[in-house]
């Protein structure tokens, strides 16, 4: 099932015609997961910093552990890949931002970068673009400021913060964004702003008018049994599986039944004769 690695304008002619799926991964493993499935794109999310760092939110991730887990990604998988700019790595200027997002691909290998924000944020968009480096845009829930959107919640259910959204995806359109994640926004505003935008849009809670979707693949997976956003799909339960192996592998260690016969090497050689040879 795996594809050939898409390439901008792949992905672009998709629009209309085939829906994308894009997938998270962190990891050499997860990777190679999402690879032998034919994912179009792999997003190394910078929900990094909660699903596998443990932080409370997304703001700590820092450019290093984003460029460490892009890199384990690319070893696993010859997909297209999109890291995920962390907060503080393209606000405070665009030399900064187009170095930063210039260390994605350098460093980890990674044909593109997403950065969260609308009209705010398209001067640096359209700079990294034109310093060779494609870009990925996200608005509507933008987890690096959920705290001034009133948190984590659906974004763009009034008059005036719908029409700001669309101009926020029109500005990232001309500002040379190839594609735009729509995050937990109304499925009839995104099917708006997937009408009025010439790339296409990947919905995340967004419904199902978008030109793809994403998700956070420990969630479809069903590896947390703590909070996880009710537009996620749980396509299987595995967190309860996972808990009950590891309470088999502790029981079997402290009673002995592990590791058997089958789990252990043999030899033809009588060591405990050969320990007695060797002490005489
Ligand atoms: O960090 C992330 O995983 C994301 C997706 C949820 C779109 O930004």
């Amino acid at each position: 099932m795996k594809n050939m690695k898409l390439t901008i304008p792949d992905i672009i002619a998709k629009k209309g015609v085939e829906k994308i799926s894009m997938l998270t991964a962190y990891d050499v493993s997860f990777a190679r997961l999402l690879d032998s499935q034919g994912v179009d794109m792999i997003l190394v999310g910078d929900s990094l910093g909660m699903v596998v760092l443990g932080y409370e939110s997304t703001v700590p991730v820092t450019m290093d552990e984003m460029i460490h887990h892009a890199k384990a990604v690319r070893r696993g998988s010859d997909a297209f890949i999109v890291g995920d700019m962390p907060f503080l790595s393209y606000q405070v200027d665009t030399t900064e931002a187009i170095r930063n997002a210039g260390r994605f691909c350098k460093e980890a290998g990674c044909d593109a970068v997403k950065l969260e924000g609308g009209v705010e944020v398209c001067d640096t968009v359209h700079a990294i673009v034109e310093a060779g480096i494609s870009v990925v845009g996200h608005i509507g829930l933008t987890p690096q400021t959920a705290s001034q959107l009133g948190g984590y919640k659906v974004q763009g259910k009034d008059v005036e913060s719908a029409r700001k959204m669309l101009r926020d995806a029109q500005a990232l359109d001309e500002a040379g964004a190839f594609s735009i994640v729509l995050e937990c926004i109304p499925d009839a505003l995104a099917r708006s702003i997937t009408a009025s935008v010439s790339v296409p849009t990947i919905g995340i809670g967004a419904g199902p008018h978008c030109d793809g979707q994403v998700l956070v693949t420990h969630d479809l997976l069903g590896m947390f049994d703590k909070f996880v956003p009710s537009f996620v799909k749980k396509y299987a339960h595995l967190a309860p599986q996972m808990k009950e192996a590891i309470g088999a592998f502790v029981q079997e260690v402290k009673s002995g039944t592990f590791p058997d016969e089958e789990h252990s090497f043999s030899m033809k050689i009588d060591v405990e004769k050969l320990m007695d040879d060797e002490e005489k």
